[in-house]
């Protein structure tokens, strides 16, 4: 078995990705090519998650996102949304506790108004517990959809510019210098806190998006494994980080 100084001793002179973003894929199919119930498979990923958290804390990482529920997650099973609070429930006093021992912030993203009061609670003890964690900013994307949070953004940005105004009639010139670009409209992004990933990794061989971060992840690498995410320990990301090292990432311009 790899030790972590081998591991460590791999990354020693290769760049660490600043941001990175993970579609956390395969939980199901892991729990079914072992006969188990799928839960038991979200138990896994959940497991494998707290690894990754507390490795990509240790190597430098300063910006970890994952899409752990998405707003199209919801078309699943009650029991299988059950299952997935519940783990969710559960873990995140040890998300807390290990986001304490490794200087680490909490943040999460997405829609929260659709949860109950009592999860939006969590998500909130889950933040302000953490707030003052300056090693990593760990995120968490809950019925979160990329589209969606442009729409919100939209929404954002039209009232903050409507109570600018203070509801008065728009000249042409105001209208002609409303100062919208893309910087000031990442701030009404649900992301403003976080820089855009460097690596995107997408795990279980599938090769989309699936509406996350599609405005963040115009210029990012992606590095899409077969491996199923609760067999995603550090070794593979060590693997992802060694791919992310070999591209050449020019942002649309020549060297
Ligand atoms: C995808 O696997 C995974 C999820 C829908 C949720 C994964 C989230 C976690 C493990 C993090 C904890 C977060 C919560 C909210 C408990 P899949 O079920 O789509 O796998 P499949 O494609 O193989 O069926």
């Amino acid at each position: 078995m790899t030790s972590d100084l081998e591991f460590y001793d791999r990354l020693k002179d290769l760049k660490i990705p600043n941001s990175v973003a993970i579609i956390l894929d395969g939980n199901g199919r892991w729990a079914q090519k072992r006969n188990l119930p799928r839960e038991l498979g979200h138990k896994a990923g959940c497991d494998t998650l707290e690894e990754i958290i507390d490795y990509a804390s240790k190597i430098g990482i300063k910006y970890l996102t994952v899409y752990a529920f998405s707003t199209e997650n919801w078309k699943r099973s009650k029991e299988e949304i059950d299952a997935l609070f519940r783990l969710f429930k559960l873990y995140v006093p040890i998300i807390i506790d290990n986001a304490h021992k490794n200087n680490s912030r909490c943040y999460i993203i997405g829609d929260l108004s659709r949860f109950s009061k009592e999860m939006q609670d969590t998500c909130k003890m889950l933040m302000e517990e953490t707030k003052s964690g300056t090693n990593m900013v760990f995120t968490m994307a809950l019925n979160y959809g990329g589209r969606d949070e442009i729409i919100r953004a939209i929404n954002k940005l039209f009232i903050a510019k409507i109570t600018e105004h203070n509801n008065k009639e728009w000249t042409k010139k105001e209208l002609d210098n409303l100062d919208i670009t893309e910087d000031s409209f990442k701030n009404y992004l649900d992301t403003n806190i976080i820089p855009d990933p460097d690596l995107l990794i997408r795990t279980s061989g599938e090769m989309r998006l699936s509406n996350f971060m599609p405005w963040q992840l115009a210029y990012t690498e992606f590095y899409m494994p077969e491996t199923l995410w609760p067999d995603f320990h550090k070794e593979e990301l060590v693997k992802a980080i060694e791919s992310y090292n070999k591209r050449d990432r020019r942002f649309g311009g020549r060297k």
